[in-house]
């Protein structure tokens, strides 16, 4: 006999943590629960909403037969999107899907499986989008995308260690075969490699301060979990958790003062410039004549990334034209605040000498 599982306890009258949030980990028996969160702009747990879905859409241009790569699956959004074009009227399209977070993969692969051999799913990082294709038996596609950073899931789930406002592990590893989580970075970067990666990957104003901060809490003890590293920024910002709960009641929604640590400290353990960089060389090599790329970047290292990658592109007549900064409409951001920084950048692959 099956024994049910008992939902966790939780104190007061709403569940706060995501382990707690029964209702929404089984949004199927309460749709009505559901539809109250989303009204109220909130995803799910353990679901995400793709961003700029109509626009990504129009951009890749999706026909029935097409050949076609998501890089970034996670919860497979776009991915449904694509396929339903692509096999249309049973016609035998292929999406070429990749991600690397192991956990996440399998479920997104059986949420789709009504897609049947339509859908070749990979873990692999999109670095390696060339072997991705060569796996798959294709040389050309119709069509990349990448929507960059992370899910819904990943960020939600506290034993992903990538909210600051949950405790938990301070992992940041999207890929849990990395070597190093973000603990380990924590414990190991020296200070003025601390301060630059603060700079350079999350333009945080109190670089110096909190690198030092790190530095001399570290030597007291390890820095292990988000509550403490959180802890760390916000005495470098000589600013409580009390004061700046206060503050942000008034103010509405606020920027969490350790958010841009997060940020930073997940881009390096995830090497996601590194990925980003790799990808933007190899895509047009992959892409047919007439090929359609579209990016969707969060953070302003990524989208100068994405345009400078596009505009030396077309320069060079590897690209026939450029479309974006497409941004979320006023109504998406509302519904899904995760949206508001986004922006989707789109090329059209040249089908000249050197596009042909
Ligand atoms: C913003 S989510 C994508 C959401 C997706 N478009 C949807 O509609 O559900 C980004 C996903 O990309 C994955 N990812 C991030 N960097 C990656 C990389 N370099 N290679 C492969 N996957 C990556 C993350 O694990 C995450 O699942």
């Amino acid at each position: 006999m099956t024994v049910p599982r008992r939902r966790p306890r939780y104190s007061g009258t709403h569940p706060r943590r995501f382990e707690q949030r029964y209702k929404e980990h089984a949004a199927a028996a309460y749709p009505d629960h559901a539809q109250h969160l989303r009204a109220k702009g909130k995803t799910l747990a353990g679901t995400h909403l793709p961003v700029l879905l109509d626009e990504v859409v129009r951009a890749l241009a999706p026909q029935p037969g097409g050949c076609f790569v998501d890089c970034t699956l996670g919860y497979g959004g776009h991915a449904r999107a694509l396929l339903e074009r692509i096999t249309a009227g049973g016609a035998p399209g292929r999406l070429i899907a990749l991600d690397v977070d192991g956990v996440e993969l399998p479920r997104a692969i059986a949420r789709l499986a009504e897609f049947g051999p339509a859908l070749t799913a990979q873990r692999l990082r999109f670095a390696g989008i060339a072997k991705a294709l060569e796996r798959a038996g294709v040389a050309q596609v119709d069509g990349i995308l990448a929507d960059l950073g992370v899910s819904s899931m990943q960020l939600d789930d506290p034993l992903r260690g990538f909210s600051v406002k949950h405790d938990g592990p301070l992992d940041l590893r999207m890929d849990d075969r990395l070597a190093r989580n973000g603990a380990d970075l924590v414990a190991t970067l020296a200070e003025d490699e601390l301060a630059e990666l603060l700079r350079e990957l999350a333009d945080e104003p109190a670089a110096a301060a909190i690198a030092r901060a790190i530095v001399a809490a570290r030597q007291q003890a390890a820095i292990k979990t988000t509550r403490a590293l959180a802890d760390v920024v916000f005495a470098a910002k000589r600013i409580s958790r009390a004061q700046w709960r206060a503050a942000s009641v008034g103010a509405g929604r606020t920027v969490h003062p350790a958010a841009r640590t997060f940020q930073a400290l997940r881009v390096a353990v995830n090497d996601e410039l590194g990925n980003l960089a790799a990808l933007l060389k190899m895509a047009p090599l992959l892409l047919k004549p007439g090929g359609r790329f579209a990016v969707i970047s969060f953070q302003r290292g990524e989208e100068e990334r994405v345009a400078a990658a596009f505009a030396d592109g077309r320069a060079r007549g590897l690209y026939s034209e450029l479309h974006g900064p497409l941004r979320p409409t006023a109504e998406e951001r509302r519904s899904n605040p995760r949206s508001s920084s986004a922006r989707l950048r789109i090329a059209v692959r040249a089908a000249g000498p050197s596009g042909a």
